[in-house]
């Protein structure tokens, strides 16, 4: 672990990343030249602590990954500064990189390696020797023991993403980074992983998650930024933003359709739908409101609101503002 624990594990510099439009269909200002541009990114400014857990989430195109290539050094800011532990992504890459762990969205692997040697080639590219222990201890933790020689391409793509994952990590590297590691991963190697990982974070790693996983992002993560169309729209303690939500849920199983001014203010996933209630009148009120649409209430439920109502609140939010 570094010296100077002041430094931030990472840090965002108001970047900004500009992509052509190929149909001229201009967001987020001009270029220089005066053609029309898109703002993937606009002003991304934040730092994760050294040792913090920290959760990047936002809607499909938000600029997550964007943001995580940038920081990983394979895509150039527009402008602005990410450095990683004091070192510049840029001008001082080799530090930065070699501090890094990035397990990224695709699916990218060599074909023609198999899972030690993968793990081996990755360590030797990182310069580091002897790293037979930590590679069989990788393997164990991922539930890859099993699969050590097999061939890449003999994977499944759950496999081949715990072995993105050990690939990430074969370097002990003091800041994680997971773009979304457990997309189309089943439940064990979920909880398989996240016990991995939070050991590592708990010998003081640094973790940055992107997950659409909400109640993952919930209970793992410290803190969370919300993006949205390339800006940060919430960067606060997660505790602090679940009390920021109306306090409370209330669920409902109908039979039939919501009228579509009700439907407006309610999550709905097929028969289950649910709507935020800051109090009991609330409640009261929707229930009413149910009942004299005639739609028929099979099962009734009042919970707190968890992180994924804050995320829908958060979003809307920002719709109206737009
Ligand atoms: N090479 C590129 N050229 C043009 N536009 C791009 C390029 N790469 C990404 N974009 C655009 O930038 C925006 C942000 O994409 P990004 O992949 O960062 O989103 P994301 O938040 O990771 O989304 P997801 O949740 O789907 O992974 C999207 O509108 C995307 O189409
Ligand atoms: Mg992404």
């Amino acid at each position: 672990m570094p010296a100077s624990t002041h430094l931030p594990a990472i840090s965002f510099q108001s970047i900004t990343k500009r992509y052509p439009t190929p149909k001229g269909v201009a967001r987020g200002g001009q270029a220089g030249g005066g053609a029309p541009t898109f703002a993937a990114l606009d002003g991304v400014s934040f730092d994760i602590a050294q040792g913090e857990f920290f959760g990047l989430l936002g809607p499909n195109g938000a600029g997550k990954t964007t943001l995580i290539s940038i920081l990983a050094g394979l895509t150039r800011a527009s402008s602005g500064h990410v450095t990683v532990l004091g070192h510049d992504v840029q001008t001082d890459y080799a530090a930065a990189r070699s501090l890094l762990g990035v397990v990224p969205q695709e699916l990218v692997f060599d074909p023609f390696f198999n899972v030690r040697e993968a793990l081996r080639f990755q360590s030797g590219y990182f310069g580091v020797k002897n790293n037979e222990a930590w590679i069989d201890e990788l393997l164990e933790g991922l539930g890859l023991a099993g699969k050590a020689n097999a061939n890449m391409r003999q994977l499944s793509g759950g496999m081949k993403r715990r072995v993105l994952v050990a690939q990430a990590l074969v370097h002990k590297p003091p800041v994680i980074v997971l773009d979304e590691p457990t997309a189309g991963v089943d439940v064990e190697l979920r909880q398989t992983l996240w016990q991995f990982v939070l050991r590592l974070n708990r010998e003081g790693h640094a973790v940055l998650l992107t997950t659409h996983y909400l109640e993952e992002a919930e209970a793992l993560c410290s803190r969370i930024a919300m993006l949205k169309q390339g800006r940060v729209v919430a960067l606060e303690r997660t505790s602090e933003l679940l009390k920021s939500a109306s306090s409370h849920v209330l669920r409902l199983k109908i039979e039939g359709e919501l009228p579509p001014e009700l439907a407006a203010r309610a999550r709905v996933t097929g028969r289950s739908v649910q709507f935020p209630a800051q109090d009991a009148r609330a409640i009261e009120d929707y229930l009413a409101a149910v009942r004299a649409a005639g739609v028929r209430v099979d099962e009734v439920e009042i919970t707190k609101a968890d992180l994924e109502d804050v995320f829908i609140q958060v979003m809307g939010e920002q719709r109206e503002a737009a």
